[in-house]
C-alpha cells in the first residue's frame, strides 16, 4: 500500500461523523521518504478548503519556522492527527481521534521517520501516548526530545507548540522558534549536542 491509496482512502473515509461537515479531507503531504513528519492537529478552514495541510495562517509561519532551519515543504512530511476538519474549529473528539489514527500510523510507519515533531497538545499528547507515555502539559515537555519505540522501531518525537499558538499569543512566539532552532541543530548534528534540554536525544 502507498501513501497515495492512503490518501484515497482517507478522501473516501466515512468512520467518524467529520466526513459529512468535510469539504475535503486532508490526507497530508510531503516527501515519502522524509526523515522528519510534522504532526498537527486537525485541518483548519483553509486546509478544508483546498485539501492540503496547513496552508493558512499557521501554515504560512510554519512553512518560514522550515526555511529558517533549511527545510522546505517538499522535503518533510506535513500531516495531522485528525484528518478533516472539526467544524468551527472545535477541539477533535476522543472517538474523532481514534477512528482516525490508525491512518497517521499507516503513514508514519511506511514513512519510517527518526523524527516526529508534534505540532501542539493535541498531537504530542496523542502521540507520546501511543508510545506509552502519559503527559499532561505541552508547556512542560516542549523542546524535549522522546526517543520511544512508535509504529514498529526507535523515534524521536519532539513535541514544540503548535504555531496557532504563536500567532494567538505573540509571547509564545520566541519559544516556537527556539525548539525550531534546536530541531535545525539536531537535524544537522544528528544530535550530538550536550548541555541542552535535549539530553534524552543522547
Ligand atoms: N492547524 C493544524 O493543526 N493543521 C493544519 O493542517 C492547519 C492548521
Amino acid at each position: 500500500m502507498s501513501l497515495d491509496e492512503i490518501g484515497e482512502e482517507i478522501r473516501r473515509c466515512k468512520r467518524c461523523p467529520l466526513h459529512l461537515t468535510r469539504t475535503n479531507a486532508v490526507p497530508g503531504e510531503g516527501n515519502p521518504r522524509a526523515r522528519i513528519v510534522f504532526v498537527g492537529e486537525a485541518p483548519g478552514r483553509n486546509e478544508d478548503l483546498q485539501g492540503r495541510p496547513f496552508v493558512g495562517a499557521a501554515g504560512k509561519l510554519l512553512t518560514e519556522l522550515l526555511e529558517k532551519i533549511g527545510l522546505t515543504r517538499e522535503e518533510v512530511f506535513i500531516t495531522n492527527v485528525v484528518k478533516c476538519r472539526p467544524p468551527n474549529n472545535r477541539d477533535p473528539r476522543p472517538e474523532e481521534i481514534s477512528a482516525c489514527l490508525p491512518f497517521l500510523e499507516r503513514q508514519l510507519r511506511i514513512i519510517d521517520p527518526e523524527v516526529v515533531v508534534a505540532l501542539g497538545r493535541h498531537s504530542a499528547l496523542t502521540l507520546l501516548k501511543l508510545a506509552g507515555k502519559e503527559e499532561r502539559s505541552i508547556m512542560r515537555i516542549r523542546g524535549k526530545v522522546f526517543d520511544v519505540e512508535i509504529f514498529g522501531r526507535r523515534r524521536k518525537i519532539i513535541p514544540t507548540l503548535h504555531p496557532a499558538a504563536a500567532l494567538y499569543n505573540p509571547k509564545l512566539r520566541p519559544l516556537l522558534e527556539k525548539d525550531f532552532n534546536e530541531l535545525g541543530e539536531i537535524l544537522n548534528t544528528g544530535g550530538r549536542r550536550k548541555g541542552s534540554s535535549l539530553e534524552e536525544w543522547l
